[in-house]
Order: C-alpha cells, then structure tokens, then sequence
C-alpha cells in the first residue's frame, strides 16, 4: 500500500489554516484534493474533520484521530476513529488500500516525522502565492513537514500552477514507489495547469 499526503501551504510561512479554516479558496486546488482522494481511504485529525462539510468527503473512507472515546462521526459505516499512533500501525498492518493524509498540521507532522512505517511514499506540496484573508484565530503552520519534506523526499514532478497555486508531486528518497498512484495524481495534476520544471 501506498501513503501519500496532500496539502496546501502559503508560500514563504507554510501557513494552513487560521483556527479552523484555510485562509484562502482557490476552485482549482480543492477540486485536485477531491480528485485525489476520491473512492480513496483518508486520514485526518479530528478539527480537520469537523472543517469539512458534513464532516464527510463523499465516496471516501476516513479515519479520525481522536483521543475523544465517544467522538461521534457522521457516518458510522465509513469513518472509523483511531485514537494512538500504535492504532495507525496496527491498522497499517491489515490494511490493503492506499491512504491519503488530509491534515491538519498535527496528522500531518505525525506521519512526516513519525515511525518509518507512517511515512508517505508521495507527498503532493501545493503552495499558495496569494494573500491569505485575514481571519481571527490561531496560526496553524507546517513548517515542522516542509522542513522532512525538503530534507527527506525528492521533487519528481514539475510545478503544475494554476489560479495561483504551484503543486508538485515528491517521493521518498531511495523508497520504493509504486507507480499506479503517482501516475493517477500527476494526470489530475497535468489536466487544468501549465507545468514548468522550475
Ligand atoms: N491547507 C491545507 O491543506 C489544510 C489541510 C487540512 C487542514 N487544514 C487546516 O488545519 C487546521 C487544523 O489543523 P490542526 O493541526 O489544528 O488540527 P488537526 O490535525 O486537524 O486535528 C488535531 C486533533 O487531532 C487529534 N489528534 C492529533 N494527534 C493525535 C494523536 N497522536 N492521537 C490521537 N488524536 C490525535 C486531536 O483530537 P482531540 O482534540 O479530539 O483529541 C487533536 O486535537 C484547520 O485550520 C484546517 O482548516 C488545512
């Protein structure tokens, strides 16, 4: 199985989010991200999933890390609960299909600088070069992730920009990578952008 995590980050602060929203809503970008994890299994903490609407993403699987026992989730047949890292392992284990990190900053750091079993085979870096809207709340950032991101992975892909957006497509150094993945992502990509390799 393959993990990938996919993120959008402001360009310079890798900034994602101010309390619970992203700063910013760009069509092109949220509509790769639902492409991406489209039919896929994904995994996110719990205010990421209270931030998506109905707290579901249609057709997808989702696993919530909690540390609540009795999170309700908005549908029982599809989204499970996980409450430790030793339940991700253990699900890793048993687990066939790929799985998609979908924030927030705290899943994200979990799994870019976690176990080596956690770490994602394909990481989808979107960079956002606008200007975020001014909202109240706390900063949320990923500059832990960019940081193994930049260290660890290797950018495979050109920049694939639209609306403002730059996304590329980096794997693990020296990992293997399974190629039906990165070629499904990379085609969303390429579809709706100009690439340039930078
Ligand atoms: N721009 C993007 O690409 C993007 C993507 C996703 C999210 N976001 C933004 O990111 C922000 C949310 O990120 P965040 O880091 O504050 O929150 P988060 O990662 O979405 O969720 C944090 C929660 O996850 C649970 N959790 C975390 N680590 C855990 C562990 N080891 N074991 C069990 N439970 C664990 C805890 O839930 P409990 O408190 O219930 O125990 C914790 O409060 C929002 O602004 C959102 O809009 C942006």
């Amino acid at each position: 199985m393959t993990i990938v995590a996919m993120w959008c980050r402001h360009e310079n602060d890798n900034l994602i989010g101010i309390g619970k929203r992203i700063p910013w809503s760009v069509a092109s970008d949220s509509r790769h991200f639902l492409q991406v994890v489209a039919g896929q299994t994904v995994v996110c903490g719990r205010k990421t999933y209270e931030s998506f609407p109905g707290r579901t993403i249609d057709g997808c699987f989702i696993w919530v890390l909690t540390a609540d026992e009795n999170y309700e989730l908005s549908d029982v047949a599809r989204h499970s609960i996980i409450h430790t890292q030793r339940d991700i392992a253990a699900l890793l284990d048993k687990e066939e299909r790929d799985l998609y990190i979908a924030g927030g900053a705290q899943i994200y750091k979990l799994f870019m600088s976690g176990k080596e079993k956690l770490k994602p085979h394909i990481v989808v870096d979107c960079v956002y070069g606008g200007e975020p809207e001014k909202l109240d709340g706390e900063k949320i950032d990923i500059t832990d992730s960019v940081d193994v991101l930049k260290r660890e992975y290797i950018r495979i892909s050109p920049f694939y920009e639209a609306d403002g957006v730059r996304s590329a497509v980096w794997v693990r150094r020296g990992e293997f990578v399974e190629q039906a993945p990165l070629k499904r992502i990379v085609a969303i990509l390429e579809s709706d952008t100009t690439a340039d390799w930078g």
